[in-house]
């Protein structure tokens, strides 16, 4: 009867060092696997950063072309081009062509040669070869020497953030002002109507709740670049969002990942949060 007992509180101690084991192991399994969900790889240079290369068309001849948004973020919104114009939030998507671009659109919506910015023409896209001198700009991947702008030359004179350029402060200050009509493509609309600036609460009890200026997106981004694609929903905590989604490359990621500062950059969302990881 004793050794009985003996034996099952033996078999009971062996099953509860088991589940002890057991839940270590998960636990630690978790914490790996959240430091990863956490952690996201370091962003490529400021100068990297952005950059989309198109050559589904061009590889062979011209060569393909370099799409710099450091350059043209500082001069137009992301609503101008990606409402306005058309163009996909996503790298080669569009199906951008020589023919489209020579038709005026694409590219070719300010790169047709008369379309003046500053004062000066900008330069055409896939004209007549013999007449233009200047294919190669944009057709540069793996060229060198072609370009007028370079990065660091062009960046210097703006205020930089943890992570390249700081783009709201040289906003603020006035260093930029990103055009957002462009005669004969944009419409002539209203005032884009004021939004409510709210917080995102957070799904986990010691994360700090988000302040999201929808305010501030609207001017950058218009509404359309949000709803209903990336934020489906015309209802306030409809969406569920996590970080998981953010380093996917949805919600917030869908900009902050590629072009809008990086998620990297935990302190500037998370008010509470690291400046900077990576
Ligand atoms: C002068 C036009 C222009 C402006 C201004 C512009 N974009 Fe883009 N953007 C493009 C083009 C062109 C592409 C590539 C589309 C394609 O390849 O089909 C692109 C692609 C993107 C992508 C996908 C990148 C990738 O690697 O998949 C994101 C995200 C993006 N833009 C966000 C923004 C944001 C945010 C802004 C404002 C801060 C902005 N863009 C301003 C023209 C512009
Ligand atoms: C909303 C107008 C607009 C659109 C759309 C646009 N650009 Fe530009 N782009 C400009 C302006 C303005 C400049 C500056 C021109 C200058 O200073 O000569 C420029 C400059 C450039 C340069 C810099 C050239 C150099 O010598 O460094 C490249 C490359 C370029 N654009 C490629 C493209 C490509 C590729 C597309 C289409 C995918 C595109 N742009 C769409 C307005 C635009
Ligand atoms: C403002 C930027 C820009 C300039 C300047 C430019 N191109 Fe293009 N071109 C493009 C883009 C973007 C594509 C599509 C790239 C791709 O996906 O391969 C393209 C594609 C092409 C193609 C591939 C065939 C096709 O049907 O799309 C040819 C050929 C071409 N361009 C010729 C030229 C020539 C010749 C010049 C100089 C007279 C020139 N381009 C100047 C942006 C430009
Ligand atoms: C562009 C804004 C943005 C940046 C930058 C950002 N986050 Fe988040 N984060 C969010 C949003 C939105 C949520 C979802 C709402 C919430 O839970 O607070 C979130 C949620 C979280 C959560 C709660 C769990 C979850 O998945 O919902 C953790 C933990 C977190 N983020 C950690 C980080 C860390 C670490 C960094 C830096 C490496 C970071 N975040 C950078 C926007 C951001
Ligand atoms: C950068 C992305 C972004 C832009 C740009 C944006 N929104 Fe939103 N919007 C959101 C997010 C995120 C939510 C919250 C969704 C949730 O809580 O489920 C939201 C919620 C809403 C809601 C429901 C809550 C409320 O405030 O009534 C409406 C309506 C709305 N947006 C309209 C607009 C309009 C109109 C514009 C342009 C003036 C706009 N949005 C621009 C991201 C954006
Ligand atoms: C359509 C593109 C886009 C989406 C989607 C987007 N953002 Fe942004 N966000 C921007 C741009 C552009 C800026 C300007 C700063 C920059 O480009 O680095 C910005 C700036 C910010 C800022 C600083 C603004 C301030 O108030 O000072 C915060 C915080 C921020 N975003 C949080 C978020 C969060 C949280 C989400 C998801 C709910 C989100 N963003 C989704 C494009 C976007």
């Amino acid at each position: 009867m004793n050794t009985c007992s003996n034996q099952r509180r033996t078999k009971k101690n062996e099953r509860a060092l088991l589940l002890l084991a057991l839940t270590c192991t998960v636990l630690f399994l978790a914490g790996v696997a959240s430091s990863q969900i956490y952690l996201p790889p370091p962003p490529p240079e400021p100068s990297e950063y952005g950059k989309v290369v198109l050559d589904q068309f061009s590889s062979n001849s011209p060569g393909g072309v370099v799409f710099d948004h450091w350059l043209h973020r500082s001069k137009f919104t992301c609503r101008l081009c990606h409402v306005d114009i058309g163009f996909a939030m996503q790298a080669k998507a569009t199906g951008i062509q020589a023919a489209s671009n020579r038709e005026g659109f694409h590219c070719g919506s300010c790169h047709d040669g008369k379309r003046l910015y500053d004062g000066k023409p900008i330069f055409a896209a896939c004209g007549d070869t013999s007449a233009d001198k200047q294919c190669d700009r944009c057709h540069s991947l793996g060229k060198t020497g072609v370009r007028h702008y370079e990065y660091k030359a062009f960046v210097a004179r703006f205020p930089k953030a943890y992570y390249g350029v700081d783009w709201q402060a040289a906003e603020r200050s006035k260093a930029i002002k990103p055009v957002d009509f462009l005669e004969g493509v944009s419409l002539r609309k209203n005032h884009i109507e004021k939004r409510r600036d709210f917080t995102i609460k957070a799904g986990l009890p010691f994360v700090q709740p988000i302040v999201f200026s929808h305010q501030k997106h609207s001017v950058w981004n218009g509404c359309e670049l949000c709803h209903p694609e990336i934020f489906p929903t015309a209802k306030k905590e409809a969406v569920s969002f996590s970080m998981y989604m953010n380093f996917d490359g949805r919600q917030c990621g869908a900009c902050h990942r590629k072009v809008a500062f990086p998620l990297n950059n935990c302190g500037h969302c998370h008010p509470l949060g690291p400046e900077w990881i990576g």
